[in-house]
């Protein structure tokens, strides 16, 4: 026997429930078929599993008969095993089913299909064993058609459907709801999807109205609906999350394989050094703090985040400050100076200072003192001293050049936040000096910017200031550190273009131009050693004739210190040892012959000699930073109106000046001897030469007078004399400043007599007597003093 056993249909049924289901009459008694946990909606038809012996017993018994049956649901019996639900468990309402035909299985279980045809009321249980056999009435399923019952089956319908597409359910079955025409059936089909309780479930089928069945239905699909969305919007964030962290992971597994392959190390082994560094370093409260944190914060950064670096990088910065490393300061005059002299030659009053200076710091150590401030020509061993004060005090010595500094981020860093940020100039160099209390070189401080990018001098204020610089705050680091116990040098070439509050924190210290005779010395006592060393030669193999020092001196550098001095020294014994290697001698005497050997073509001549000499020339001083230079007047006639050109990069107070001069003369025309028929005929024209360089100041005026005197009464100027001084309308000199750079600048241009003004006596006085040896100086107080002497006497 075949496991399924086919029944043949009752004919003319199926029929009969394709047609109109309604139509099918329902018979006063009907056996009951209980139904386990669910619902069987009018409309509906599927195949139900029967196992219960009584139940077989009663779909074997309607089959032979009319194939109709009654389903009705039950409460659930609560624990008990029951062979038949017991009466009062079963719920009131229920189906009328037809049988459509049953399979039974190898362990005799019914699949029974069936189609629930119409509404029932079962009235009274009439028969109990083996099944449960009942009156029953029917319910009627008709409606009224009205306009909202149209609505709501509209509202039922889109709703469902949005349903339907965020459950996926088959199109099949929103195309019944579709189609379905009695608002009943739409509601039960739309019921039974949402997985309702039974309790729910046999609610739907009690509804007698339409419409009320229908707002019931329409409320859970909608509920249902509003759930299914909110759970897809989770649903879809959750996945977005998962689908990021999968591409993380993934991505990171193919770093990890690049860097393996490339043999670079894992980012373990980086945290633990920085950790073993962190353990070893000594730190204040506040650093180790931050560090613990931002430790932690690095840990949980994947290593090939850029924000790792800029972490990592944040950390080492803090370990490598010297927090709490300070180097033994000590302090010995007597060896103190020693050390100075041993490293500079004369700079006697500037030596004596600096030990005064260095006595009161070390009486009182906590000192405040003023920072001390070198000013003076490039070259004249400002930076040099300040590494020789760091080796006297035993400090480490670190350089700052302030030059071009226009940021004050430069002095103070940049904020974290920046990409690439670093801490100033001021933490670095802390970090590469390696101690808390070194010796800091402000070079250049006269040559900080000051524009839109903020004010550097500022941030360089709160630095130098002891009652502020205990707690430096660097943009960077945060964290506040102790600079009090560093020393600070600074340094400039013009005092005037100091920073006003800074000037005032700062002792002040010229240093002048060297004169002949002193570069000569250092160069015999310094720079050439030095130099000697720095080519691997030795005093007894190359000597220094003095007239070959005077030789580079004069015609290879113009310059107020000695850097070029030490440069054009280091060509020659470049020279020299090219000679000693090549077998040419084995030892050499620098006389001034070899000098122009090795140099080659002289780089200056005197400069008034150079000059093509005639009336209307004449010989001025000027003081610049980089020390004194001569400054030529020349002045030029021609057929004109009378009126008067300057040139050669003038500010308003030398133009001023030139003018005035003019004025003077015009108005003293007869007693200086002058055809004053010359101002109305002749247009004149002052140039000074080295136009590219910007020149100003009232201390070219007598000059102008001298060289304008000459142009016009056609007498020479001597050559061997230079002046300087301010003048007035009516012929006063008065007093300028920089006289001792200007006359060593004389002296060094070979000038024989020197005009200045009377009350620039006492200047002349300071200037050591070697320096002015061989010149003779006038003191003026009007120009006619100078007028009387300075021409070429004719004979
Ligand atoms: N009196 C001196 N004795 C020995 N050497 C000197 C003396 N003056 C300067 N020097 C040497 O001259 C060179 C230049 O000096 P340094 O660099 O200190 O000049 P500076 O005044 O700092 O110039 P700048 O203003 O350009 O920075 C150094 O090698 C220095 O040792
Ligand atoms: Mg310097």
């Amino acid at each position: 026997m075949s496991s399924e056993e086919k029944i043949q249909e009752t004919p003319g049924a199926k029929e009969q429930i394709a047609a109109d289901p309604e139509k099918l009459a329902v018979p006063e008694v009907l056996s009951i078929l209980p139904l386990q946990g669910f619902v069987f909606f009018p409309g509906m038809g599927f195949p139900l599993q029967v196992s219960h012996k009584g139940s077989k017993n009663l779909i074997d018994d309607a089959l032979v008969k009319d194939r109709l049956v009654a389903m009705v649901a039950h409460r659930p019996m609560k624990g008990k095993q029951m062979d038949v639900v017991p009466a009062d468990h079963l719920f009131t309402i229920g189906t009328m089913g037809y049988i459509h035909k049953i399979m039974k299985d190898k362990e005799g279980v019914y699949q029974v299909l069936v189609s629930a045809v119409r509404k029932i009321r079962v009235l009274e249980i009439t028969q109990n064993t083996p099944y449960h056999v009942g009156r029953v009435e029917s319910i009627s399923m008709e409606t009224e058609e009205s306009q909202e019952l149209e609505a709501m089956v509209l509202n039922l319908r889109t709703q469902f459907k949005k349903m339907a597409e965020l459950l996926q359910l088959p199109d099949e079955l929103t195309l019944t709801i579709m189609s379905l025409q009695n608002p009943f059936h739409i509601a039960y089909l739309a019921g039974s999807q949402l997985n309702l309780s039974l309790e729910e479930e046999q609610k739907f089928l009690e509804y007698e109205k339409a419409t009320d069945l229908l707002k019931k239905v329409t409320l859970e699909v909608t509920k249902k609906l509003e759930t299914l969305e909110v759970s897809q919007e989770i649903q879809k964030n959750i996945k977005e999350d998962i689908d990021k962290k999968q591409r993380e992971f993934f991505l990171r597994q193919q770093l990890k394989a690049i860097r393996k392959e490339l043999g670079e190390g894992d980012e373990n082994v980086d945290l633990d050094d920085l950790r073993k560094k962190m353990k070893k370093a000594v730190l204040p409260k506040e650093a180790k703090a931050t560090v613990e944190k931002e430790m932690g914060r690095l840990a949980r950064i994947p290593s090939s985040s850029p924000e790792y670096t800029v972490s990592r990088t944040f950390i080492e910065w803090i370990l490598d400050l010297p927090w709490k490393i300070s180097t033994k300061d000590s302090l010995n005059l007597v060896k103190a100076r020693q050390i100075l002299d041993h490293d500079h030659y004369g700079l006697e009053k500037i030596k004596k200072r600096i030990l005064e200076f260095l006595a009161v710091r070390t009486l009182k150590a906590d000192l405040h003192g003023p920072i001390l401030c070198f000013v003076g020509p490039p070259g004249v061993g400002k930076t040099s001293l300040g590494q020789s004060i760091a080796r006297t005090m035993n400090k480490n010595f670190v350089r700052i050049s302030l030059g071009g500094v226009r940021d004050e981020a430069e002095i103070r860093g940049h904020r974290r936040t920046y990409i690439g940020s670093l801490p100033g100039r001021i933490i670095q160099s802390l970090k590469k000096a390696g101690s808390n209390n070194p010796l800091f070189m402000l070079d250049e401080i006269d040559k900080l910017g000051n524009d839109f990018r903020g004010d550097p001098s500022s941030a360089l204020l709160e630095v130098l200031d002891p009652e502020q610089n205990f707690t430096f705050a660097d943009h960077y680091l945060e964290i506040p550190f102790d600079l009090s116990k560093v020393m600070f040098i600074t340094t400039a070439n013009y005092i005037e273009n100091i920073p006003g509050p800074l000037r005032d924190r700062m002792e002040i210290i010229e240093l002048s131009s060297y004169t002949e005779d002193e570069k000569v010395m250092i160069a015999k006592r310094h720079l050439i050693n030095k130099q000697l060393e720095a080519h691997a030669l030795t005093a007894q193999k190359v000597t220094f004739r003095d007239a070959a020092i005077r030789a580079v001196i004069r015609s290879y550098t113009r310059e107020a210190g000695v850097r070029n001095l030490e440069r054009n020294l280091g060509g020659i014994c470049r020279g020299i040892a090219m000679d000693i290697v090549s077998g040419k001698f084995k030892s050499h005497v620098v006389t001034e012959k070899s000098v122009h050997k090795f140099l080659g073509p002289i780089d200056f001549y005197p400069e008034a000699a150079a000059r093509n000499w005639g009336p209307g020339l004449a010989t001025g001083l000027a003081w610049t930073p980089v020390g004194g230079v001569l400054l030529f007047i020349e002045a030029a006639k021609m057929k004109g109106k009378g009126s008067l050109t300057l040139t050669g990069t003038l500010g308003d107070v030398m133009k001023e000046s030139a003018t005035a001069a003019l004025t003077y003369i015009r108005s003293h025309a007869k007693m200086l001897k002058i055809d004053d028929k010359q101002f109305a005929q002749e247009d004149i024209h002052v140039h000074v030469p080295a136009g590219g360089t910007p020149k100003d100041g009232p201390s070219a005026g007598v000059a102008m007078v001298v060289a304008l005197t000459s142009l016009l009464s056609g007498k020479s100027v001597r050559k061997d004399i230079a002046m300087t001084g301010e003048i007035t309308l009516r012929g006063d000199v008065l007093p300028v400043g920089g006289v001792k750079e200007k006359v060593l600048a004389a002296v060094r241009a070979d000038i024989k007599e020197v005009f200045l003004p009377s009350r620039n006596e006492k200047d002349v006085l300071d200037i050591p007597a070697s320096v002015k040896k061989g010149v003779s100086f006038h003191f003026v107080q009007e120009i006619s003093e100078v007028l009387d002497k300075v021409f070429v006497k004719a004979d």
